[in-house]
C-alpha cells in the first residue's frame, strides 16, 4: 500500500510518501522565517506561501520517494490531507493538491485530523511504523494551537475528556518568549534559555484546574507579564525594556516548570481515574526536553513520545493516519476542511 499525504494546516508545508511500513520521504518547508518579524503566525501569509511552496514540496517527496512524476493512474493506493483543525486558507491549500493527486491517480481521498496525527506520529522509528500503538491509553496533544487529553480506546476511537479554555500550552511558550523579547517559535527559545537558568528565580502559578481535564494557560502567561512589569515598569513592553540575560533565564525556567507540572499532573490524573498505565504525548511542545524528563521520572506508567523529528507538523504523520484508516476500511472520500475540527476519532 503507497499512500501520498499533505500537510498545511498551519506554518509548514510538507508531502510525505509512505509506502508499507517504510516512510520513503517526508519533506517540511517551514514557514518560520517568514512569520517571526510578527512574532506569530500570520494566517493570509501561511496561505500565499503555502500555494507558492506547495509543488516543491510535493516534487521533493515525490523525488525522494522514486515516484514516477509526474502522476498516473495507480501511482498511490489513497491520498491524505489534513482537513482539520487548523488556519482555513492554509488548509485548503492542501485539500486543493491533495484532491489533483487524488484524481490524478484515480485513487481515494482521505481527509485525516491534524491532531490524531500528532498522536499517532509517537509509532514512528527511524522512518518505519515500527512501535504501534497499544491501546487503551490517555493522549495529550500539546501544539502551538491545542491542547487536548483524549481516552484513546483504539485507532479512530478518541474521546476528548479535557482541552484548553483559552491559549494552548504552545501558544503560551510563544506569548512569553514574546514578553521576553525572544524570537518566534518561541518554545525552542524558551526551552533554551530555561537550560541557562542558575540560582533561585520567581515562582508562578500552576494552573492545574481541578475538577475539570480542561487546561488555561492564559493566566500563567498574565502572570509573567506582572513579574516583568513589576520589574521594569508597566510599560515595559511598548519601551522594548528588557530583563537581564540571567534573569530572562530564570523567568523561563520558572514558565517552563510551571506549564510542564501542570500538564504532567493532569495527564496523570486522567489517566489514573481511567485506570490507564499508557501515556502517548505528542505535537510541538512534546520535543521539551523538560516535559520529556517529567514524564521519564513517572513510575507505574508507560509513556512514549515520538521521535523529535515528528513532534512537529509533518506529513508522514497524516499518512500514517490514513495508513490506518485505509487498513481498517473506514473512510470517505472526504473533501471537506474542517478549521475547528474538534472530533478527532473517525
Ligand atoms: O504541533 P506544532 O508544530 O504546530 C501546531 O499544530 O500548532 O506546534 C508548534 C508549537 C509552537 O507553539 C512552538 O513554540 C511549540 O510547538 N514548541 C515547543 C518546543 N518546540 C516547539 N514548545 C516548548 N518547547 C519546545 N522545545
Ligand atoms: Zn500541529
Amino acid at each position: 500500500m503507497k499512500i501520498l499525504a499533505f500537510e498545511t494546516t498551519c506554518d509548514e508545508t510538507s508531502a510525505a510518501v509512505l509506502k508499507g511500513r517504510s516512510l520513503l520521504s517526508n519533506r517540511v518547508h517551514s514557514q518560520i522565517k517568514l512569520h517571526c518579524k510578527y512574532n506569530g503566525v500570520v494566517p493570509e501569509l501561511a496561505s500565499r506561501a503555502h500555494l507558492e511552496k506547495i509543488p516543491y514540496v510535493l516534487g521533493g517527496a515525490l523525488k525522494a520517494a522514486g515516484s514516477r512524476v509526474p502522476l498516473r493512474r495507480g501511482s498511490f493506493d489513497a491520498v491524505a490531507f489534513s482537513r482539520g483543525p487548523g488556519l482555513p486558507g492554509a488548509l485548503m491549500v492542501g485539500r486543493v493538491a491533495a484532491e489533483a493527486a487524488a484524481e490524478l491517480s484515480g485513487s481515494p481521498l482521505i481527509g485525516v485530523s491534524h491532531l490524531e496525527g500528532h498522536l499517532l506520529a509517537c509509532e514512528f522509528k527511524n522512518g518505519k511504523v515500527a512501535r504501534p500503538l497499544e491501546f487503551p491509553l490517555l493522549a495529550l496533544i500539546v501544539s502551538g494551537g491545542h491542547t487536548e487529553i483524549w481516552h484513546a480506546r483504539g485507532y479512530g476511537e478518541y474521546k476528548v475528556l479535557g482541552r484548553t479554555r483559552d491559549d494552548a500550552a504552545g501558544e503560551a511558550f510563544d506569548k512569553v518568549a514574546k514578553l521576553l523579547g525572544l524570537p518566534y517559535p518561541g518554545g525552542p527559545a524558551v526551552e533554551k534559555e530555561a537550560a541557562l537558568a542558575r540560582g533561585a528565580g520567581p515562582v508562578f502559578p500552576k494552573p492545574f484546574m481541578e475538577g475539570t481535564w480542561d487546561f488555561s494557560f492564559s493566566g500563567l502567561k498574565t502572570a509573567v507579564s506582572y513579574y516583568l512589569a513589576g520589574r521594569l515598569g508597566q510599560d515595559f513592553y511598548k519601551r522594548g525594556r528588557r530583563l537581564p540575560p540571567a534573569d530572562r533565564a530564570r523567568v523561563c525556567r520558572a514558565f517552563q516548570d510551571s506549564a510542564v507540572e501542570t500538564l504532567v499532573k493532569k495527564a496523570v490524573d486522567a489517566a489514573r481515574s481511567l485506570g490507564l498505565k499508557r501515556i502517548a504525548v505528542g505535537g510541538g511542545v512534546s520535543s521539551n526536553s523538560a516535559l520529556r524528563a517529567a514524564f521519564g521520572r513517572l513510575e507505574g506508567f508507560e509513556v512514549r513520545f515520538s521521535e523529535k523529528a515528528y513532534c512537529s507538523d509533518n506529513a508522514a504523520m497524516i499518512a500514517l493516519c490514513a495508513m490506518r484508516r485505509f487498513e481498517a476500511g473506514k473512510f470517505r472520500n472526504s473533501l471537506k476542511v474542517s478549521p475547528n475540527l474538534d472530533a478527532p476519532g473517525w
